[in-house]
């Protein structure tokens, strides 16, 4: 199954992506965690690993994409015929170089912005879009896609190969517009979504609630000491309270429902 993490930048994305790998490693299942956040830097410290390479440069290079990407663009009205994988991949086929492992979790990296004044990240996104509908999972494999921030990876077509959307909300107003906006576009694309509300008080909680499809909460994590304290270090993230770990089990389950 493969589930798409969403949400409003800092809303707690990463910290969900890296618990929810944890929680299903955990179950026995192998987690490849995609990170196709091409500016942030510290998910691979949440999981315990080291940055692998960027399957951007496996792929040949930024450069060598756009102007790939650049000559489909002037010989037809869209990229659809652009194929970057000539054949289906396991999560065994991926370029040892291209993963970082700790236990039965992988780290993925789709590319990152190195050098001032490299262009747009656009090569990023349409990699992105391709390896997650190109990789195939196993019902003992989990893999979870953290994006960046905001919206564009929905522009970008980067849901199309996810079993569902997760969207993580923080308690402001501009993450129940984004839940609204990304509930539309999911909807359009015949995929399941699914509402985490994370840092919330129980006032703050109802007070979202009344803004939202209650049907489609799967959960609600607190404002968490430990999690704040780890996430400054850049930590992994593990080590949770017995009550942490219940909240991240009932999500977990809920999101595999579908
Ligand atoms: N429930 C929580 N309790 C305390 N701190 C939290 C909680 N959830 C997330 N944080 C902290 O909030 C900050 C942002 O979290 P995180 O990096 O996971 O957000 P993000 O949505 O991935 O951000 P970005 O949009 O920058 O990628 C981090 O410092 C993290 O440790
Ligand atoms: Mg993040």
């Amino acid at each position: 199954m493969k589930i798409c993490i969403c949400g409003k930048g800092g809303s707690g994305k990463s910290t969900l992506t890296a618990l929810l790998a944890q929680h299903y490693e955990q179950e026995g299942k192998d987690v490849v965690v995609v990170d196709t956040d091409e500016s942030n830097l510290g998910l691979h410290r949440f999981l315990g690993v080291t940055p692998p390479n960027d399957l951007m440069d496996y792929m040949g290079g930024k450069q060598e994409l756009m102007g790939k990407m650049m000559t489909a663009l002037k010989r037809s009205d869209d990229l659809q015929n652009l194929q970057l994988f000539d054949q289906e991949w396991k999560i065994q086929d991926i370029p040892p170089s291209c993963r970082s492992e700790n236990g039965k979790i992988q780290l993925v990296s789709v590319g990152k912005i190195h050098h001032a004044g490299e262009g747009c990240a656009c090569p990023m996104g349409f990699i992105a879009k391709q390896f997650i509908k190109n990789l195939k999972s196993a019902p003992d494999e989990m893999v979870i896609i953290d994006t960046e921030a905001g919206l564009e990876h929905f522009g970008r077509g980067v849901e199309e190969g996810a079993d569902a959307v997760l969207m993580v909300l923080d308690p402001s107003y501009e993450s129940i517009l984004l839940a609204k906006k990304a509930g539309d576009m999911t909807a359009s694309m015949n995929l399941p979504m699914y509402f985490v509300l994370n840092k919330v008080t129980p006032e703050l909680s109802s007070l979202m609630r009344k803004d939202l499809p209650g049907e489609q909460i799967i959960g609600e994590i607190p404002v968490d000491p430990e999690l704040l304290t780890a996430g400054l270090a850049g930590e992994n993230l593990t080590g949770l309270s017995s009550g942490m770990n219940q909240i991240i089990q009932n999500i977990a389950s809920a999101a595999m429902k579908s």
